[in-house]
């Protein structure tokens, strides 16, 4: 099977490519299997502390495959929306961050995996957009969900009625990518903001995003009584008491990096 998903390891960082760069890293049944796999290999991966995701060539992902989705009656397609939308999910709720490091296009599917991830760095040739209604569909790997709730429901039903196709400075007015950078930077900046994610207690990163994400699906009682209960399970770590030594002896933290469990 050729590989339509690389990974590789940089220190303790992943890095993940999608590698389909003939049609745009259209994401069809095998990228996406490959994608699943993949997960499952980060996820047995102690020593992965941030993960980074990008694109082969000139698109992050230009969606699902409109050609595999032609013939597909309504429980196929239903099928195809439902898998997708798990293997994002187990992107967005890995222990560790993840940073999109968006290329070029991120459209449907494409624009959809970036918001699964935690952080977007976007180079200037990005674009960005939800085309779906243009081809009779409505966005499928959760984008109707995930999108309002990143960008507003004003911006994010302007997006999806008319299909626009955003540029990257346009994307980051919305809210929708952290930063534009140089495209020759763009890996730079999504491994320099990986360093600087590293330096910290891996364990208490995983536990903030599980606060974050968490809470996010919650009222605001329930959310400050979760992050309470997740506060205090920082406080069985060795990571507290190393941070905190380290600041009343005035040295720098050593923390022993190893990532908790999903
Ligand atoms: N599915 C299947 N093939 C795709 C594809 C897609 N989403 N996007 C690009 N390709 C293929 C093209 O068919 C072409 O292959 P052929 O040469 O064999 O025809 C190849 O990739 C290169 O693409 P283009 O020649 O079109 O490249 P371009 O630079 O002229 O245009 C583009 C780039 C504007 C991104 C254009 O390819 C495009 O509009 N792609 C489709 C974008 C889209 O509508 N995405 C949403 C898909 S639906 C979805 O994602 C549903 C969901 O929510 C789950």
């Amino acid at each position: 099977m050729s590989r339509l998903i690389k990974w590789e390891k940089e220190g303790a960082i992943g890095i993940i490519t999608i590698n389909s760069p003939a049609t745009l890293n259209a994401l069809n049944t095998q990228v996406l299997a490959q994608l699943d796999e993949c997960i499952d290999e980060v996820e047995k991966e102690e020593s992965i502390g941030v993960l980074i995701l990008t694109g082969e060539g000139k698109a992050f992902v230009a969606g699902a495959d409109i050609k595999e989705m032609l013939p597909l009656d309504a429980k196929q397609g239903e099928k195809l929306g439902a898998n997708g939308s798990r293997i994002f999910r187990r992107l967005e709720t890995l222990p560790m961050p993840v940073i999109a490091a968006i290329n070029g296009f991120a459209l449907g599917g494409g624009n959809e995996l970036a918001m699964a991830c935690d952080i977007r760095i976007a180079s200037e040739k990005a674009k960005f957009g939800q085309p779906e209604v243009g081809l009779g569909i409505t966005p499928g790997f959760a984008g109707t969900q995930r999108l309002p709730r990143l960008i507003g429901p004003a911006a994010a039903k302007e997006l999806i009625y008319t299909g626009k196709i955003i540029g990257a400075q346009e994307a980051k007015e919305l809210g929708l990518v952290n930063r534009v950078v140089a495209p020759e930077e763009l890996m730079d900046v999504a491994k320099g903001l990986a360093e600087d994610i590293l330096k910290n207690s891996w364990n208490a990163v995983a536990l903030s995003k599980k606060a974050i994400n968490d809470g996010l699906q919650l009222d605001i009682e329930s959310a400050m009584d979760l992050e309470a209960k997740i506060f205090g399970e920082c406080f069985l770590s060795p990571d507290q008491k190393e941070g905190m030594s380290a600041f009343v002896e005035k040295r720098s933290a050593k923390f022993n990096h190893s990532r908790r469990k999903a």
